[in-house]
């Protein structure tokens, strides 16, 4: 039998540690009825850390999370994180020094994105049910606009230069690449891959995208449809036919624009979840909304995406670990989810018709 999966648990701010908290008693419930072992270690990293460690709230003047810290977190099959971002901290601070810190450092180049509309979950789109969407994005989640790159020249003058740079790195797209390919394959629906861009304007580095993804597709996925949209012409239709979607695969940056009205159109960030993966490290899952500081500690912030984060994270490790076990527990939360929502009046915070608290409850009872 594979030994109990290693879990790091970092609340972080705002709501963060409320819906964990609830993820975490979905887990101890999935465990009971899977009947596999797990451990879990809690970690204060987070904004209220920061300031705790004597960080100025307008640049970063401490480390939020040391490199031996995150060496630490290696060790583990996964993180579950709740949320990141203080309202006392200037912005940037606590996402670059840590968030970003441990999605580079770990390594997880992948950000996976499900966009997928559960039966009883209001959609803003009008003619829309849960057969019209039901796709996933494949963001890059190491490269483009985010590695940190660029800088100012006369700051702070009338003569101000600011650049911020994009890179594209063939090793690191095509890995990225490969991966949505085999998801895709995986997945098993339309078997079409989209690559999400803009080759029309960023003539450099989405051409190297364009060019990998064909020279790839042609070589090693015969079975799978490429299809290409422009970042613009896909948020047209991710409102207006969705259902035309199977995987998405496209560079950080546009990934983290689209995945945000992915989460509209599929009930709001209340739902929304996201998984950072290093598939052959440790993989750190969330939910994709924010810390959001006005609904903290009231019991009425929605914890559904920090439960369909733990499914993610379960049915990822499971997969990873070869633990049958592990994924059934992950699949059978997802499945909960799906049985849960048609009872709460909606999904957006404070509208759910019960707490926090009693959503967790729903989830479990549901398994
Ligand atoms: C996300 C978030 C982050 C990102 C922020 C908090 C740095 O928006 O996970 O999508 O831009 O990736
Ligand atoms: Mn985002």
């Amino acid at each position: 039998m594979p030994g109990a999966i290693r879990i790091a648990v970092i609340g972080g701010d705002g709501t963060g540690p409320e819906v964990v908290r609830e993820a975490l008693k979905v887990l101890a419930a999935a465990a009971e009825k899977e009947k596999f072992e797990y451990a879990l270690r809690e970690y204060d990293y987070g904004g209220d850390r920061y300031l705790a460690k004597g960080g100025d709230p307008n640049r970063m003047t401490v480390e939020p999370i040391t490199d031996d810290e995150v060496n630490e977190l290696r060790q583990y099959d996964a993180i579950l994180l709740g949320a990141v971002g203080h309202p006392d901290i200037a912005p940037g601070i606590i996402e670059k020094g840590l968030l970003l810190k441990l999605r580079f450092q770990l390594d997880q180049y992948i950000n996976l994105r499900p966009v997928k509309l559960y039966p009883g979950v209001e959609t803003p789109l009008k003619d829309k049910g849960p057969e019209h969407i039901d796709f996933v994005v494949v963001r890059e989640n190491t490269e483009d606009l985010y590695f940190g790159g660029g800088g100012f020249l006369r700051k702070g003058t009338p003569v101000e230069v600011a650049t911020q740079e994009m890179i594209a790195t063939r090793f690191g797209v095509e890995r990225c690449l490969r991966w949505a390919f085999d998801f895709c394959r995986r997945r098993n629906r339309k078997k079409m891959l989209t690559l999400v861009a803009k080759t029309n304007v960023l003539t450099f580095a989405h051409d190297l995208w364009w060019r990998a993804f064909n020279e790839i597709g042609e070589a090693e996925y015969p079975d799978i449809r490429r299809d290409y949209n422009h970042v613009d012409a896909c948020c047209m239709w991710f409102v207006k036919n969705p259902e035309y979607y199977d995987t998405i695969v496209t560079p950080n940056m546009f990934g983290d624009i689209i995945t945000d009205l992915g989460a509209m159109i599929q009930g709001g960030m209340g739902i929304a979840a996201g998984g950072n993966i290093n598939p052959k490290g440790t993989s750190m899952f969330e939910p994709i909304g924010g810390s959001a500081p006005k609904y903290t500690g009231k019991n009425v912030i929605n914890p559904m995406a920090a439960i369909g984060a733990l499914a993610m994270l379960l049915q990822v490790v499971g997969d990873q670990k070869s633990d049958p076990a592990v994924r059934r527990a992950g699949d059978r939360i997802e499945m909960a989810i799906a049985r849960a929502c048609p009872k709460m009046k909606s999904q957006s915070a404070g509208k759910m018709g019960m707490g926090t608290t009693e959503v967790g409850d729903l989830v479990c009872s549901m398994l």
